[in-house]
């Protein structure tokens, strides 16, 4: 794995969207994988002004979110299309075809994850999947377990994870879903190139587990160690564990 560490999450956040921005003015029709999370927001955030300011364009970038809850789709409060649409969508000029996400409110949710596997295949692919971490090494929602799935799934969240989501429901856990779909650990590790971000302390014992640890179902993260083209960018806090 490569790793870079920035001061803060504002720097990170800045050169991943240099990078990004770069990535779709060398291969137009590019393939993101995107993350949804409180740690994106920063890179959201400057992919939004860099592609006002410079003129990127998106009219032929496809991008594949990771997950979305159970029962909630476009247009809802709390769902990840929501805050998709709200950080990043309806800010660049996306063509609506070409944004990838998984429906929580289709009525079969397994013939909706196999669409989504056979949507990312028909698109060639993901190049590049950025990615999250959860504290509890989850990465879109492969949460630790005793074994994990390959495709796209449905996913019981855990009480953490459901907790670290309640801000989307106004810090009403009641509120959070139990269940989400996600990509799976097959999904992820087939992309192309594979970015994580990680800030926080709170990160630092998943993000020393992913990078120092063993290969285990317990850490989905540390699967990340079998991809060649892993890049993990960090601030000091979620640095401060490494060897
Ligand atoms: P966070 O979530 O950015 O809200 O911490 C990361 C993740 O769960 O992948």
């Amino acid at each position: 794995m490569n790793i870079e560490r920035f001061d803060n999450e504002d720097v990170l956040a800045s050169a991943l969207a240099v990078r990004l921005i770069e990535a779709i003015s060398l291969k137009p029709r590019i393939v993101l994988g995107l993350p949804t999370g409180r740690t994106p927001v920063a890179l959201y955030r400057e992919v939004r002004t860099r592609s006002r300011r410079g003129h990127v364009d998106w009219s032929q970038v496809r991008t594949f979110n990771l997950d979305e809850f159970v029962g909630l789709g476009a247009g809802d409060a709390g769902s990840y299309r929501t805050y998709m649409q709200g950080e990043l969508f309806d800010h660049v000029r996306i063509e609506p075809i070409n944004i990838g996400m998984l429906d929580g409110r289709a009525a079969n949710l397994a013939a909706e994850c196999a669409r989504y596997e056979l949507a990312i295949e028909a698109a060639g692919g993901i190049d590049i999947q950025v990615l999250g971490i959860g504290a509890n090494g989850h990465i879109g929602f492969n949460e630790p377990a005793d074994t994990l799935d390959a495709e796209t799934h449905v996913a019981v969240l855990q009480a953490e994870t459901r907790a670290a989501n309640a801000g989307l429901f106004d810090g009403d856990l009641t509120r959070v879903p139990t269940h989400a779909l996600s990509m799976g650990m097959a999904t992820i590790l087939h992309a192309h190139e594979i970015v994580l971000m990680a800030t926080g302390a709170e990160k630092s014992s998943a993000v020393a587990g992913m990078i120092d640890g063993p290969i285990t179902t317990r850490l989905p993260a540390s699967f990340l160690q079998v991809h060649p083209r892993v890049t993990v960018l960090l601030d000091r806090g979620a640095a401060a564990r490494l060897a």
